[in-house]
């Protein structure tokens, strides 16, 4: 099982418990949580409790998210999520879910499509996703285009867990192949 992504320009490893400290100090940027549920910052417990529960989702399931760092060197420069969109989600709790969040100083250089490629590879390749979803916010601009630029299309628009409006995106198997990797 490959443990550890590789892309041209990223490392991406699995998620462990250690990670509470950078999911921290990301969901306490505002510029990062500006499209994230209803656009607060997360209180420690919740902090807390969605660093263990991916830990768990990869102790049950060999998958979920990873921590990305550019394989020049240097610190975690954000995450790649993929994992089971879970109950209250505002689609199927089964459905395999892609996500990115990324530090701001990280932002415009095409690195968010290059690991959302890498994971959403990972998704149908050794995962056996049937299709992939994602759920973004429709001001989320720059999101909308990771999710684009990784062969994802408009599927409907719904209500997320804080009542905020997300876009559902979806790219199934049988229109992947085709997708280039590395935006
Ligand atoms: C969503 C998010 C990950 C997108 O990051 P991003 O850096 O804009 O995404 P991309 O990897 O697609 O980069 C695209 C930009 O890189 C530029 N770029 C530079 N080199 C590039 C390359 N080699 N390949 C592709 N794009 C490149 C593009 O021109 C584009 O720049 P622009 O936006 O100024 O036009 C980031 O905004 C983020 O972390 N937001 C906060 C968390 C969040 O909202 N997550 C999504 C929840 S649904």
């Amino acid at each position: 099982m490959a443990r550890v992504l590789s892309t041209s320009r990223l490392r991406l490893r699995p998620w462990d418990e250690a990670d509470a400290t950078l999911l921290a100090r990301m969901s306490a940027t505002p510029a990062v949580m500006r499209h994230i549920g209803d656009g607060a910052i997360w209180t420690e417990a919740r902090v807390a409790q969605v660093a263990a529960r991916n830990v768990e989702h990869w102790r049950l399931h060999g998958f979920g998210w990873r921590i990305a760092s550019q394989v020049q060197g240097g610190s975690p420069i954000g995450f790649f999520a993929l994992s089971f969109a879970g109950e209250g989600a505002g689609v199927d709790a089964a459905e395999h879910e892609l996500g990115w969040w990324l530090a701001p100083e990280a932002w415009g250089r095409g690195l968010a499509r290059e690991g959302a490629a890498a994971l959403r590879d990972e998704a149908f390749e050794r995962v056996g996703a049937p299709s992939v979803v994602a759920r973004v916010a429709p001001a989320n601009g720059r999101s909308l285009a990771v999710a684009a630029a990784i062969g994802m299309q408009p599927e409907r628009d719904g209500i997320g867990r804080a009542g905020e409006p997300i876009r559902i995106l979806r790219l199934t198997r049988s229109r992947w192949s085709p997708v280039p990797r590395d935006g």
